[in-house]
C-alpha cells in the first residue's frame, strides 16, 4: 500500500460546471489540484484551525495511532479537500477519496473500508448526501472499526462481523445542519472553515501565480483578491481568467487594467458580487418586496437549484450583510437596497422583525 500523498480517487462525484461560483469546474479541476497547498506551511489563513490540526496530527503520530475522525464544514472552495490531502501527508498515510452520492449501496462502503491500511484516511466529500443505509453502516465502522454484513434474509438471516483496521474518517460538508446528529456526534474533531480575508486571498493568488510562472502586479492581485468572495477557489479561478486576458489582450502581465477587464467581462462587480448574487438580491427586493420570502420561491425565480443557492450564494450574502435568514424566510437588508440603487420602502417594519 503506497504511503504518503498517494491518493486513491474512488468514484468521485462530478458536479455541474459553474463559473465563478466556487464549485468545481471540470476542465480546470486538474490545474486547480496542481495548485493545492501541499503542507500546513503552504496552507494560507485559517490559522486557529491549522494550529489545532498540527497538534492533533503530531499527537496521533507520536502515539502511532489513527487520528480521531474529523468533520470539516464550510462553503465550497474554502479548502476542505486540500486539508484532507495535507492531513494524509502529515500523518504519512494514504488518502482514499469518495463522496456521499457515490456510495450508493452498503457494499460500496464495505469495499472501501476493507481496503484501508492501519491509520489510513477515508475522505468522504459531501457526507451530508449519504444514503440512510450507508450512513447506518458507517456508525459501527466509526465507533468499533467493525462492519456488519447481513447474510441471507428473513428469519434465517445472520449477521457476520468484519473487523476493520483503525482508520480516520474525514468527512466534508458544506452545511453541518444537513447532517443527522447521530452521524455528527461520532466525529470527535469538528472544525468549520471560514471565508478568507483579502490579504490571505492575495497570498494564495500570488503563490498560484508563482507556480504558474505568471508575472503579476501586486495592485492587480490585490483587486482580484478583494473581489473573490472570500474564497480561495474563486481567487484562483479569477487569476486563471485574468491570465487568459493578459495573454490574449495584454502583455502577459496581471496588472490592474487586466484584472479590471477580467472582472467586468465576468460580471463581478465592485463588491465582488457576481451576476447570480445580484439576481438573487433583485428578486428578493423587486419581486418579493424585500421579503420575507422562502428559499424555494427565490430558487424558482432565479432559475437556480435551491441547494446551490443555500451552499454557494446565500452564506456569502448573509455574511456580507445583504440578506438575513429569518424563521419566516429571507429578508433583504439595507446594504442590498444600496447595492441595487433602490430606495428602501418607507414606514416599513424593521426588516428583521
Ligand atoms: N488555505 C489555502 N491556501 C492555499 N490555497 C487554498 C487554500 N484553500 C483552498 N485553496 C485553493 O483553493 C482550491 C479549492 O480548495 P478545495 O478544493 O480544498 O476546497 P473545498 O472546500 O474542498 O471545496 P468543495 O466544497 O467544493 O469540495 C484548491 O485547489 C486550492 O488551490
Ligand atoms: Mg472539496
Amino acid at each position: 500500500m503506497p504511503v504518503g500523498h498517494g491518493c486513491y480517487i474512488t468514484r468521485m462525484s462530478v458536479r455541474p460546471a459553474r463559473d465563478v461560483s466556487g464549485r468545481v469546474q471540470e476542465g480546470e479541476e486538474r490545474l486547480e489540484q496542481s495548485l493545492r497547498p501541499a503542507s500546513f506551511d503552504e496552507y494560507v489563513g485559517q490559522k486557529k484551525l491549522v494550529d489545532n490540526f498540527r497538534v492533533y496530527s503530531q499527537a496521533a503520530r507520536k502515539r502511532g495511532e489513527a487520528l480521531d475522525h474529523v468533520l470539516l464544514s464550510g462553503p465550497p472552495g474554502l479548502g476542505k479537500t486540500s486539508l484532507a490531502h495535507i492531513l494524509s501527508t502529515e500523518l504519512g498515510v494514504a488518502l482514499h477519496v469518495t463522496s456521499g452520492p457515490a456510495l450508493v449501496k452498503k457494499g460500496d462502503l464495505a469495499g472501501l473500508l476493507t481496503a484501508l491500511a492501519p491509520r489510513d484516511i477515508l475522505f468522504i466529500d459531501e457526507i451530508h448526501r449519504l444514503s440512510p443505509a450507508v450512513e447506518e453502516a458507517l456508525y459501527p465502522a466509526m465507533e468499533d472499526y467493525r462492519f456488519d454484513v447481513v447474510l441471507g434474509a428473513g428469519l434465517g438471516a445472520q449477521t457476520m462481523e468484519m473487523k476493520l483496521e483503525r482508520f480516520t474518517l474525514v468527512g466534508a460538508t458544506t452545511r453541518t445542519g444537513l447532517l443527522a446528529s447521530p452521524l455528527r456526534d461520532r466525529f470527535p474533531i469538528q472544525e468549520r472553515l471560514d471565508y478568507y480575508a483579502p490579504a490571505d486571498l492575495m497570498e494564495i493568488a500570488i503563490r498560484a501565480a508563482r507556480k504558474l510562472a505568471l508575472p503579476v502586479d501586486p495592485a492587480g492581485v490585490e483587486e482580484l483578491a478583494r473581489r473573490a468572495r472570500g474564497t480561495p477557489r474563486i481567487a484562483i479561478r479569477l487569476l486563471l481568467r485574468a491570465r487568459d486576458f493578459a495573454q490574449v489582450e495584454g502583455n502577459g502581465r496581471i496588472d490592474p487594467a487586466i484584472v479590471q477587464r477580467t472582472l467586468t467581462r465576468l460580471e463581478v462587480d465592485a463588491s465582488g458580487l457576481d451576476a447570480m448574487d445580484r439576481r438573487i438580491l433583485t428578486v428578493v427586493v423587486d419581486v418579493f418586496g424585500g421579503g420575507p420570502v422562502g428559499i424555494e420561491a427565490i430558487a424558482a425565480a432565479v432559475g437556480e437549484e435551491r441547494d446551490t443557492i443555500e451552499d454557494v450564494y446565500e452564506p456569502f450574502l448573509v455574511r456580507e450583510g445583504y440578506l438575513a435568514r429569518t424563521p419566516r424566510g429571507r429578508v433583504a437588508l439595507p446594504p442590498a437596497y444600496a447595492h441595487l440603487g433602490r430606495d428602501r420602502p418607507r414606514g416599513g417594519q424593521d426588516p428583521l422583525f
